[in-house]
């Protein structure tokens, strides 16, 4: 198969963690007779660098003429404390996202038997989750109305959703619990949002469509204390753009780093891949980062696009390296370490 995937390195560790999954992504086009033809674009800070727009024009048509998109990180710390900085580096995620029209944002998060110790959490609580968090991503308080006042003392968000935008993340959601355990919760705040109102209303009004999958609906701020509480009792669960970004942060501490954790952004001509982590200013050059997650998306990125066993052969690998102590510091608990770099060498070495 011939595959054309825009590279997004992005900022801070997104060059170092990108570069790991392109080794392991031509190691695999090589095993099972890819072609893959990288299409590297700017975006986040180093795009405000040398363009002057965290997402520019040209980035745009690489990403859609694109079969997927691989990137890495933005966010730079200098725009961090500067609130009156003109342009941002997120604002290029959130204008790609838009423009891409990545509505369904996928976050998995799932326990490695190696790493069980790694997590906060107690071992027989997490043990076994594997539930995916299915956040809305281009409407919702995100893209609602806002504004100051004249006097600039008074400012506000809107939380805006169409029963179209909830319908088709709903369907994604309904689609993707019928091929797990049949389970579909959605995340809201119907007792005191008419927005969530207008969810569970729609979520409702499909259920019929979907007679095997049981679905319930519980309030987020009760989903944020079970969540760490009884994580096995969630398998697809849906939710609104902001609500999906707090509760995924947070699910990300079951599996015992960030650095593992993948995500899709699925959009309805092309979709996106990339590592839930941030840019992790701090270790950006250092060849340190932990490069799983960004390697974990690529076989995410195999995976729809039906290549079950491309996306099998990255899984395996990369339990294979952890099993065999082959790990970034944030693993490796004093004991021996490998770089970023030995990491992704390893991986392509091992496929
Ligand atoms: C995420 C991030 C972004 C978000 C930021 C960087 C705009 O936190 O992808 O979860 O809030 O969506
Ligand atoms: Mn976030």
């Amino acid at each position: 198969m011939k595959l054309n995937i825009a590279l997004l390195a992005g900022d801070g560790i997104g060059p170092e963690v990108i570069d790991q999954a392109v080794k392991v992504c031509d190691a695999i086009a090589s095993k099972f007779d890819h072609e893959i033809s990288w299409k590297p674009a700017l975006t986040g800070a180093a795009a405000i660098d040398a363009v002057g727009e965290p997402y520019p024009d040209e980035t745009h048509e690489i990403c859609s003429s694109a079969d997927a998109v691989l990137f890495g990180a933005i966010g730079h710390p200098r725009f961090d404390n500067d609130p009156s900085a003109k342009v941002r580096p997120e604002q290029g995620l959130l204008k790609m996202r838009q423009k891409l029209g990545l509505f369904a944002n996928v976050r998995p998060t799932f326990t490695f038997p190696s790493l069980i110790d790694k997590s906060p959490l107690k071992k027989e609580r997490i043990e076994g989750t594997d539930l995916i968090i299915l956040r809305e991503l281009t409407g919702g308080v995100y893209f609602g109305e806002r504004g100051r006042s004249q006097d600039s003392d008074t400012a506000f968000d809107t939380m805006t959703y169409t029963r179209a935008e909830i319908q088709r993340l709903a369907k994604k959601g309904f689609e993707m619990a019928m091929k797990r355990s049949k389970k579909l919760c959605c995340v809201d705040k119907a007792n005191v949002l008419e927005s969530s109102r207008l969810w569970r209303e729609t979520v409702q009004a499909m259920e019929k469509e979907y007679p095997q999958v049981e679905v319930s609906y519980e309030f987020v701020d009760a989903v944020a204390m079970r969540l760490v509480q009884w994580p096995k009792a969630y398998d697809v669960m849906i939710t609104a753009n902001l609500f999906g970004d707090i509760l995924t942060d947070e699910a990300s501490v079951i599996s015992g780093s960030m650095g593992l954790m993948p995500s899709s952004s699925v959009g309805s001509n092309v979709s996106l891949y990339e590592p839930i982590h941030g840019s992790y200013p701090q270790a950006a050059g250092k060849d340190i980062a932990n490069p799983l997650a960004t390697v974990l998306s690529a076989a995410m990125l195999f995976e729809d696009l039906d290549l079950a066993e491309e996306a099998l052969a990255i899984r395996n690998v990369v339990n294979a390296s952890l099993a065999a102590g082959i790990v970034t510091e944030d693993l490796a608990e004093g004991g021996k370490s490998y770089k970023t770099s030995e990491v992704g060498d390893w991986l392509a070495q091992n496929i």
